[in-house]
């Protein structure tokens, strides 16, 4: 196991709970977003390691259908997946987190390598050890990235046969022509002999949608809230939580579920070297998450240079699991 970038791992995961403060590049796109009108926070920004737990909870909750789904599609698959997917590949897994996917899928496929990326340090490196004394045999790596941006692999990492592994429709989180800009990056990473394994977000009726992103016991209220405590610590602000209400609707033009945090009252924040004031009512824009319908993912996989694709879905038809290749 290695660790890339600013990771180590003899630093003990007490050390990173909430010490890391914004990049000057970080700091300015954050401040910059909730300067304008309307505000926004980018969704990316969730994932300290309180966000990254409570989104491990949504992924049980009763409402939240996408990741249960995912799970049924790829293990009723497995055996296809395994023939289509020899073994000896190198896997390379979109957002890691912690790993729970990766140690079935290497079960599964026996790759050579398996390359996790994520946002979250603290969640990778958890997850990569317990990947690591699971599956022996892979060669695991890990690499703690901004995945928006310019991505380096380790040097020993093989260029043949990888598969980009992107569950849970965390490509639901860009718009379309940024989501087939990604498909394009990931097309170059893979080059011409390797392939995508991708879990995508079907439209269904509105009432399901809204309830995934709206449960009842209230995980995703506290997920969304928790995007302002991380970015105190980023930038010195002080947003109180109680202040936000959460909103997460279906915007069916747009074919996207939006999250936003809604002041409760006129509510003034300040960081070092500004402020702001949000009038009541005024909200903070904090994801989108597109839903797809499988023809046009497909032509969205076609534009980004993926010839192939081999689909499956469940019983409802609510969730895809796509193989892709050149
Ligand atoms: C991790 C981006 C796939 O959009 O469903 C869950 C994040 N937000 N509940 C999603 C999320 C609110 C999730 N993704």
């Amino acid at each position: 196991m290695s660790f890339v970038h600013s990771v180590s791992a003899s630093i003990p995961a007490r050390t990173w709970l909430g010490s890391p403060t914004a990049t000057p590049a970080q700091r300015v796109e954050l401040v910059t977003a909730l300067q304008v009108r309307p505000a926004s926070i980018a969704s990316k920004y969730f994932y300290d390691a309180r966000g990254s737990a409570l989104f491990e909870e949504i992924t049980r909750l009763p409402e939240y259908y996408p990741t249960r789904t995912e799970q049924h599609i790829l293990a009723s698959h497995a055996d296809v997946l395994a023939q289509q997917i020899a073994p000896g590949a190198t896997v390379i897994e979109w957002g890691a987190g912690n790993c729970d996917k990766a140690r079935q899928l290497c079960a599964w496929l026996a790759p050579q390598f398996f390359v996790a990326l994520d946002i979250s340090a603290d969640c990778l490196r958890t997850g990569v050890r317990q990947l690591q004394v699971a599956c022996p045999a892979v060669q695991v790596r890990a690499v703690v990235a901004d995945l928006t941006l310019d991505l380096v692999l380790p040097a020993d990492v093989p260029r043949e046969r990888r598969v980009v592994f992107y569950p849970g429709s965390s490509i639901g989180n860009y718009d379309p022509p940024q989501a087939l800009q990604l498909l394009q990056r990931m097309r170059a990473l893979v080059g011409s002999d390797g392939a995508l394994l991708l879990g995508v977000d079907l439209l269904k009726p509105k009432r399901v949608l809204e309830a995934a992103y709206d449960d009842a016991a209230g995980v995703t209220a506290a997920f969304n809230r928790n995007i302002l405590r991380h970015v105190n610590r980023l930038i010195g602000s002080d947003f109180d939580e109680d202040d936000w209400a959460h909103k997460a609707f279906f915007n069916v033009d747009e074919k996207r579920i939006e999250m936003h945090l809604q002041a409760r009252t006129e509510v003034h924040v300040r960081w070092p070297g500004g402020g702001r004031v949000f009038g009541a009512g005024e909200s903070i824009h904090t994801e989108n998450s597109y839903k797809y319908d499988l023809h046009g993912f497909t032509a969205l996989l076609e534009g980004a240079g993926f010839a192939q694709v081999q689909a499956w879905t469940d019983a409802q038809n609510w969730f895809a699991v796509v193989l892709a290749r050149p």
